[in-house]
């Protein structure tokens, strides 16, 4: 989608101050509407007439929460990189990705080079199309395939063959259902990223692992757990991201849990936020370990991909 510069002039005479605090509920965001219309018409957050439709506000909303946990990080990483690398694991039709590239440009003036990666072509040409549309293409680039098939220095070497090649210094996945989490962990690790966010969803390994082990006969104190589904669900959805947790803390990661937006937004609202201290902790292996044990001796993905 081109936007005219008919576009541009309706959404500054739309985007009064009033409209905009209706919408951000006059908080700081980092992205605000009447700075940012062309993106959030690009990737379909705003009307042709520039009006945010309800369902958008929430996206939007959302968005925002998570730029202003990441910003932090982000401006650590600007202030020590001359050109930051950013991989958006799962990225989807990429508001995250694109969003990203918009504010290192617009708003820190940053050079940088960003790698969209996800399984489905479709998504992956509507994202490229977004980039060229805004003129981000330059920085942002895409790659249709599974995360993990292949390590990071190849696809960073395919996609920006004339920029220096390095470690990610970011690493985003947000809501890479069930096990694609854990494929997204595994290649930011292997790839010795600095830092990394990731919010899981949909956790449906361990949950399935479980419902075996309390339709098998076998006594265990957690079969009231394992046999009733959605408290089975739940409880299992909590453990598959303290198991990544502690994971990823035995393989070098300081790791804190936290709620990106208020629940009411949604329920899918953990983010894991990774910094890469160096320093394997043992203590973190043992506690997986007797988690794991505990609950059955069922583990989860990650575990295999990190050995
Ligand atoms: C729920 S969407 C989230 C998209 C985006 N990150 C967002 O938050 O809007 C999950 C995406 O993960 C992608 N996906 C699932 N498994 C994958 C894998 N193993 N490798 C790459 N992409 C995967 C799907 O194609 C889908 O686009």
């Amino acid at each position: 989608m081109q936007i005219t510069a008919e576009f541009t002039e309706k959404a500054a005479r739309h985007w009064t101050k009033e409209r905009e605090t209706k919408v951000t509920g006059g908080k700081d965001w980092l992205i605000k509407p009447s700075e940012g219309a062309a993106v959030l018409r690009a990737i379909g957050l705003l009307n042709s007439d520039a009006s945010m439709p309800a369902d958008a506000v929430r996206k939007f909303s959302q968005i925002n929460h998570m730029l202003t946990l990441l910003r932090p990080v982000l401006e650590d990483l600007i202030s020590r990189h001359e050109q930051i690398r950013v991989v958006d694991a799962c990225c989807g039709t990429s508001y995250l990705t694109i969003l990203l590239a918009w504010l290192l440009r617009k708003r820190w003036n940053k050079k940088a080079c960003i790698v969209g990666i996800d399984s489905n072509a479709r998504v992956i040409a509507t994202s490229q199309e977004r980039a060229t549309a805004l003129d981000l293409a330059e920085m942002v680039r895409f790659k249709a395939e599974n995360v993990g098939d292949r390590p990071w220095d190849d696809i960073f070497t395919e996609l920006f063959p004339d920029e220096a090649a390095g470690r990610p210094h970011l690493v985003l996945s947000l809501h890479a259902c069930d096990t694609a989490t854990d494929h997204a962990m595994a290649f930011a690790v292997n790839a010795k990223a600095d830092a990394m966010a990731f919010a899981p969803c949909c956790h449906a390994e361990l949950a399935r692992k479980w419902k075996a082990v309390g339709d098998s006969k076998a006594e265990h104190p957690f079969n009231p757990i394992f046999q009733t589904p959605n408290i089975r669900r739940e409880t299992a959805a909590h453990v598959t991201d303290t198991m990544r947790m502690l994971l990823l803390r035995s393989r070098g990661y300081e790791v804190t849990a936290t709620e990106f937006v208020p629940s009411a937004h949604t329920v899918k609202n953990r983010l894991l936020l990774c910094q890469r201290r160096g320093q394997f902790l043992k203590s973190a292996s043992a506690e997986f370990t007797g988690l794991k044990s505990a609950l059955s001796g069922e583990g989860i993905l990650l575990e295999e991909l990190l050995t």
